[in-house]
């Protein structure tokens, strides 16, 4: 498999073709963003750290029964996973109030949900992503109700499978982002990445940061973070 012309760059991953038209060619990038892009750096070590984890917990996943479009690490930097066409929704998870939940509700940071919530927002970088309802997504012709409906189910199920595995490392996975893409038969699969990029990751007994809130909020070393979970995914699955 060669690595051919360059599809698409986003913020933190270059796509590229391959020969194979069902099979994509991702290149994670050391850059880091925030807040839309507004607060950028470039980490060395970020794209080695983000292409592992994600490897790390799509190949858990796999094996706990949900499949992805990941197929392989390909390198340090790389890795082939199917092509299949995003649907632009970010599908975001919530097991505690962190981020945008507690400045937009109110609620303060840290406190448990009774129990997890989905929100979608509406994947459009001039918008600046906006929080959508079903309504908003079957106005705008972005999924069906149906595909709404099971993209709630698929991230209710993804979010118990990932806290799961979290709290085996002694990690309580607070809220994380998770996308989809159609494949050649109009399914739903999940797609992009899962690391500490996506998901916020606090220690269980100390309530250290380990996620990208570490840069959005000046709050330490954000490679000293991704390392540390990494270390713990190495430790149980690698
Ligand atoms: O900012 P907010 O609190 O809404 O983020 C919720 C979760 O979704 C966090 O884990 C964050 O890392 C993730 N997220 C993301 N990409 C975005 C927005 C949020 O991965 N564009």
């Amino acid at each position: 498999m060669t690595r051919q012309e360059m599809l698409y760059e986003g913020k933190a991953k270059r796509l590229y073709r391959t020969e194979d038209e069902q099979v994509l060619w991702v290149e994670y990038k050391n850059d880091a963003t925030a807040f839309n892009g507004k607060k950028k750096a470039s980490l060395d070590g970020k794209a080695e750290l983000n292409n592992e984890i994600t490897s790390l917990i799509f190949t858990v996943l796999e094996e706990r029964g949900i499949p992805s479009h990941f197929i392989k690490r390909l390198s340090a930097t790389e890795q082939l996973v199917k092509a299949v066409t995003i649907v632009p929704l970010e599908v975001v998870m919530r097991n505690v109030v962190a981020g945008s939940l507690a400045r937009r509700l109110g609620l303060e940071e840290g406190t448990p949900l009774k129990e997890p919530i989905i929100e979608f927002y509406y994947k459009n970088d001039t918008l600046d992503d906006p929080l959508v309802t079903e309504d908003h997504i079957a106005l705008l012709d972005v999924a069906t109700r149906e595909e709404c409906q099971q993209l709630r189910t698929m991230a209710l199920h993804i979010n118990e499978v990932l806290k799961a595995l979290f709290a085996e490392l002694g990690v309580d996975l607070i809220d994380g982002k998770v996308e989809f893409g159609r494949d050649a038969d109009g399914s739903l699969l999940l797609a992009d990445e899962i690391s500490p990029d996506t998901c916020r990751l606090w220690d269980h007994a100390t309530g250290e940061r380990l996620d990208k809130d570490l840069f959005r909020r000046d709050l330490g070393n954000l490679q000293a973070g991704y390392q540390n979970i990494l270390s713990r995914l190495r430790g149980a699955h690698a």
